[in-house]
């Protein structure tokens, strides 16, 4: 066989798969920003390193979390918020570079979300192990903007639920590059991610990086 042959063997995987009303799995999506991405993530980690935040119940969560943009999310103590200054070194987050703002206004178009202007982006980083449960994203003051999720580095089941937290929800895989996009009837369905099995990714190493774009204010 040639290599023109190995070429034309598509990916199995489709490239849009609804997931529910609202809800689109955008597989490889990402991939076209990677080599701007990385380099950009490296600078914000740099001036706002990921820390492991704690529940207001007082529980530390396993995925370690820092922020760019105008505002970031973060809990402690007093509860779950947005917040234009990281507690951890009393200055503003890291501003949101244009190439991750490009590639959330781009994913919430082709997920049919016009005009979403992203003022936060909150960074997970999940290491063998870590584990989101199911959550709604309701610290948003307007819930008409879609959430934009990139995942970068090894593969996770995202779970995908329903407008109550006892909906039983669907897994989906999510490898690096792919985007989901959820708003409109689905925007505050629950959701989580199991927790990360072991491995090694090529470009990311030994973790998971999520990025979830938010217009907050
Ligand atoms: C989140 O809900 O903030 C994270 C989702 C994910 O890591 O895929
Ligand atoms: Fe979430």
């Amino acid at each position: 066989m040639t290599a023109d042959l190995f070429d034309a063997v598509p990916d199995a995987r489709p490239s849009r798969e609804a997931m529910a009303e609202g809800a689109l799995l955008l597989r490889g999506f990402a991939k076209s920003f990677e080599s701007e991405m990385i380099p950009a993530l490296r600078e914000i980690v740099g001036q706002a390193p990921f820390r492991r935040m704690f529940t207001s119940g007082g529980h530390q969560m396993s995925v370690a979390m820092t922020n760019c943009g105008s505002v970031g999310w973060v809990t402690d103590g007093s509860g779950y918020r947005y917040d234009g200054i990281d507690p951890n070194s009393g200055r503003p987050w890291p501003a949101m570079p244009a190439v991750l703002y490009q590639l959330a206004v781009q994913a919430a178009i082709a997920g049919g979300f016009d005009g979403f202007v992203p003022d936060a982006c909150l960074i997970n980083r999940y290491e063998p192990g870590a584990r989101m449960s199911l959550h709604q994203d309701k610290d948003e003051q307007d819930f008409a903007a879609p959430i934009v999720s990139v995942s970068l580095g090894l593969p996770a089941i995202f779970l995908f639920g329903g407008p109550k937290r006892a909906d039983k929800p669907r897994r989906y895989r999510l490898e690096h590059g792919d985007v989901v996009v959820w708003g409109g009837p689905s925007r505050l369905f629950f959701h989580g991610v199991a927790p990360l099995a072991d491995g090694e990714h090529a470009l990311m190493g030994r973790q998971r990086i999520n990025l979830t774009f938010r217009k907050a204010r």
